[in-house]
C-alpha cells in the first residue's frame, strides 16, 4: 500500500498557530511529507505567510494585512490567540519559510491574492533547488503563471462551484493536482481526476475513519492540521498488513 501524501495544513496547527515557524518545525517533527501556507503580500509587496486579509484573528493587530508594511506586520504577535506559550511567534515573510523549510520537505505555497504571483515566482528564483507546489482557487491567477512559467508545478484548489470546470482547467494548465474541499469529494470527481491522471489531495481531514474512507476512494493525499495522527496511523496500518 502507498502511504498518502500528508501536508501539514497551515503547519502542523493542531499544535502551534497555524502559518508560524513553530506551526511549520512542530510538521517537520510530525513527519508531514510538505507545508501548506497561505500567501498574502504587505503594502510594500513583500509575500508574507498568514491565511487571513485582515489580521485580526490570528494576531494582536487589525485592518488589512495587505495596508501594512512587512516591517509593520513582523511586529505583530501571531501567536497569543492560540496559546501565551507562543507570545514570541510573528508572521513570517515567504522568504524565512523558503530559507528554513526548503531544503527540508515539498512546500505547497497558496497564493491568495493575484497580485502576489509574480513577486512569488521571482522569489523562487532565488530557491532553485526548493521543492514547491503553487496552488490557489484563482484559476486566473493559475493560468497567467503557466503563460509564463512552463515547468512550474501548479494544484488547482475547488471549494465552490462546478467542479468539472475545474478539473477541466487544471488538465489544460497540466497540474500536478486537483485540491477539493472535503464535502465537495465525489465518485465523479475522482474518476475524472483518474481520467486526466491528476492526483487528487483532499482538505481538510483530521479524522482517520474519514481519511481511510477517502484512500478507499483513491485519493492520494490529505491536507491535516494534525499531521502526526494522520502520519502514525497510515504508518501503523502498513506495518500491519
Ligand atoms: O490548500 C488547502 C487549503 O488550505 C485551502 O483552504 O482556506 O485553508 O486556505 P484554506
Ligand atoms: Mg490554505
Amino acid at each position: 500500500m502507498t502511504q498518502p501524501f500528508i501536508w501539514a495544513h497551515r503547519g502542523a496547527s493542531s499544535c502551534a498557530p497555524e502559518n508560524t515557524l513553530s506551526a511549520f518545525s512542530a510538521a517537520v517533527a510530525a513527519g508531514a511529507d510538505g507545508l501548506e501556507l497561505d500567501i498574502h503580500l504587505s503594502c510594500d509587496g513583500i509575500p508574507v505567510v498568514i491565511h487571513d486579509e485582515t489580521l485580526e484573528r490570528t494576531t494582536g493587530g487589525c485592518g488589512f494585512v495587505a495596508e501594512m508594511t512587512a516591517q509593520q506586520l513582523r511586529q505583530l504577535d501571531a501567536g497569543s490567540w492560540f496559546s501565551a506559550d507562543f507570545a514570541d511567534e510573528s508572521i513570517p515573510l515567504l522568504d524565512d519559510v523558503l530559507r528554513t523549510f526548503g531544503g527540508q520537505l515539498r512546500l505547497n505555497l497558496e497564493l491568495k491574492e493575484l497580485r502576489a504571483g509574480m513577486v512569488v515566482l521571482k522569489l523562487l528564483k532565488q530557491y532553485p533547488s526548493a521543492d514547491i507546489v503553487v496552488s490557489s482557487f484563482n484559476c486566473e491567477l493559475l493560468q497567467h503563471l503557466r503563460s509564463v512559467n512552463a515547468d512550474l508545478p501548479i494544484a488547482v484548489l475547488f471549494e465552490l462551484g462546478n467542479w468539472r470546470h475545474a478539473v477541466k482547467v487544471a488538465r489544460e494548465l497540466s497540474a500536478c493536482a486537483f485540491h477539493p474541499a472535503l464535502n465537495q469529494v465525489n465518485d465523479a470527481m475522482l474518476a475524472a481526476c483518474t481520467e486526466a491522471a491528476l492526483p487528487v489531495l483532499v482538505w481538510t481531514v483530521d479524522d482517520l475513519c474519514t481519511a481511510r474512507s477517502l484512500i478507499g476512494m483513491g485519493v492520494s493525499g490529505f491536507f491535516t492540521n494534525d499531521p502526526a495522527k494522520l502520519k502514525a496511523a497510515f504508518q501503523s496500518d502498513v506495518s500491519s498488513m
